[in-house]
C-alpha cells in the first residue's frame, strides 16, 4: 500500500477537516490521502470545504434514518471507497459497538479537552468548554484518540494543553483550543497512524 485511504466523518463547520486538507497540501500528511468525506447533516459547512478541495462527499442524514440505517449507509460508503482509516472530525454522533468493532485501531477522534476530563456521553462541542470553565480548571486542551466501544475511551494518540484565561467564554476558549491544539495534533496523529498502517 502506497498511501492509506482516509475517510473524514463530519457534522458541522469542518475546521478540523480543513486542518487535514491543509496538512495534506503542505506535506504534513504524506502517508495517507483523504478519499472521502461523510457528513451526518446535509447543511454542514464541512461539505463545502470538501467540495472546494475536490474530495468526494457522501451525506448520510442522521435525523432522517434509524441508527441502523444511518450506520449501514456510512459502512456502504466506506467499503465502496476502500477506506483504511476513519477520522471523526467534529462528528456529533456516537457509533455503535458493532460499527466500532469492525475497525479496531482504525477509527480516530479529536476531542476538545484533556481526556479523561470533560469527556464521554453528553460532552461535545461548546458543552465541553462550558464544563471546563464552570469547574474552574486552569488548563484544558485537546486529545486525539482511537475510538473503541466506550465514548472517548480508546487509547490516546496525542494531547496538547491550552491555558485558560480569566476572561474566557466558552466561545473564546473553543477557538483557542482549536487553533492551538486540535488543528495541530489532529493532522500529526493522522500522519502517525497512516504511516503505521502502510508499513
Ligand atoms: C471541535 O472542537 C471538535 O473537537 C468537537 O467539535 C468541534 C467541531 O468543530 N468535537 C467533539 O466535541 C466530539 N466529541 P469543526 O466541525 O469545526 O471541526
Amino acid at each position: 500500500m502506497n498511501k492509506a485511504a482516509i475517510a473524514v466523518l463530519v457534522s458541522g463547520g469542518g475546521t478540523n477537516l480543513q486542518s487535514l486538507i491543509d496538512a495534506q497540501n503542505s506535506g504534513i500528511i504524506k502517508s495517507g490521502e483523504i478519499k472521502l468525506v461523510v457528513s451526518s447533516r446535509a447543511d454542514a459547512f464541512a461539505l463545502k470545504r470538501a467540495e472546494k478541495a475536490g474530495i468526494k462527499c457522501s451525506v448520510c442524514e442522521r435525523n432522517k434514518l434509524t441508527k441502523a440505517e444511518f450506520e449501514n449507509a456510512i459502512l456502504k460508503s466506506l467499503y465502496e471507497n476502500e477506506i483504511d482509516i476513519i477520522v471523526l472530525a467534529g462528528f456529533m454522533c456516537i457509533l455503535s459497538e458493532d460499527f466500532v468493532r469492525r475497525f479496531p485501531q482504525r477509527i480516530i477522534n479529536v476531542h476538545p479537552s484533556l481526556i479523561p476530563s470533560f469527556c464521554g456521553k453528553g460532552f461535545y462541542g461548546l458543552k465541553v468548554h462550558e464544563a471546563a470553565l464552570s469547574y474552574g480548571v486552569k488548563v484544558t486542551g485537546a486529545t486525539v484518540h482511537f475510538v473503541n466501544e466506550i465514548p472517548d475511551g480508546g487509547r490516546i494518540i496525542m494531547q496538547k494543553a491550552v491555558e485558560i484565561n480569566e476572561n474566557d467564554t466558552p466561545e473564546t476558549l473553543q477557538k483557542r483550543v482549536m487553533e492551538n491544539a486540535e488543528w495541530k495534533i489532529l493532522p500529526l496523529s493522522v500522519e502517525k497512524v497512516c504511516k503505521e498502517i502502510i508499513k
